[in-house]
């Protein structure tokens, strides 16, 4: 009901987000993952979709319902996520990057379960850095706007603006206060070229409707 009411401001456009943690294995019963639970990323998607977008969410591993209308892919690992992602890239005119990709995975996963050896000591991890998936994507030829968020444990604004550039692109969305992960609300930093602006307190899917429709003035300025 409240859907029907939403301003149709990305009618026809389409918008592809990342969502969720990453899982990295190292071994058949082990791996490496966060604490996102996928919800703003979520509620990103819905909010597109109620906007009029054609929505694709690469979403992944998370308990969460797909959003009405929402095209889902399910992965696994930031590598999985990179290769669902680069070839939808250049079709979608909007990224969204919500996702809390794993930074390093294991440099080789163990084909059988790592067995305690008895002498004490713990197995030593080699880990490998995963692509970038945003910076990849924002240095298509043909690439979408593209939105990063940026998790922050201090100082979001000097970190948000370093990734604005470090990554090459016009917006990034910090979380402000401490710990968000898993939880039903928040409060967003948008750090573009022209400054910062606050949206204050309030549930992820009021978040994310006042987040869309930021990105889609900042798209229709940049495609006029
Ligand atoms: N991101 C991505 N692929 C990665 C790492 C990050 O697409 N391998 C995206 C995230 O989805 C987010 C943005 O980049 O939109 C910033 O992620 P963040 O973890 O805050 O920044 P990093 O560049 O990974 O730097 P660091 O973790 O060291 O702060
Ligand atoms: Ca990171």
């Amino acid at each position: 009901v409240i859907a029907f009411f939403q301003p149709k401001l990305l009618a026809g456009r389409r918008v592809l987000i990342s969502a969720g943690p990453t899982f990295e294995p190292i071994d058949p019963v082990r791996g490496i993952t966060n604490h996102s639970s996928g919800k703003m990323g979520f509620a990103v998607a819905r909010a597109a979709r109620e906007a009029g977008a054609e929505v694709t969410l690469v979403a992944g591993p998370v308990h969460l319902a797909t959003p009405r209308g929402v095209k889902r892919i399910d992965v696994q690992t930031a590598q999985q996520m990179f290769d669902a992602v680069l070839p939808l890239a250049e079709q979608h005119e909007i990224f969204v990057a919500t996702a809390a990709v794993a930074d390093w995975r294991p440099a080789a996963v163990q084909l059988h379960k790592i067995k305690k050896d008895g002498s004490g000591s713990p197995p030593s991890l080699s880990m490998t850095e995963n692509p970038d998936i945003l910076a990849s994507v924002a240095k298509l030829a043909d690439s979408p706007f593209c939105v990063g968020f940026a998790a922050e444990s201090e100082d979001v604004p000097k970190h948000g603006r370093a990734k604005l550039l470090r990554k090459g692109v016009p917006l990034i969305v910090g979380n402000i206060g401490p710990a968000t992960f898993g939880l039903d609300h928040n409060a967003l930093l948008l750090i573009d070229a022209d400054g910062e602006r606050e949206i204050p307190h309030n549930d992820k899917l009021s978040l994310a409707r006042e987040l869309v429709r930021e990105i889609s003035e900042r798209f229709e300025k940049k495609t006029k």
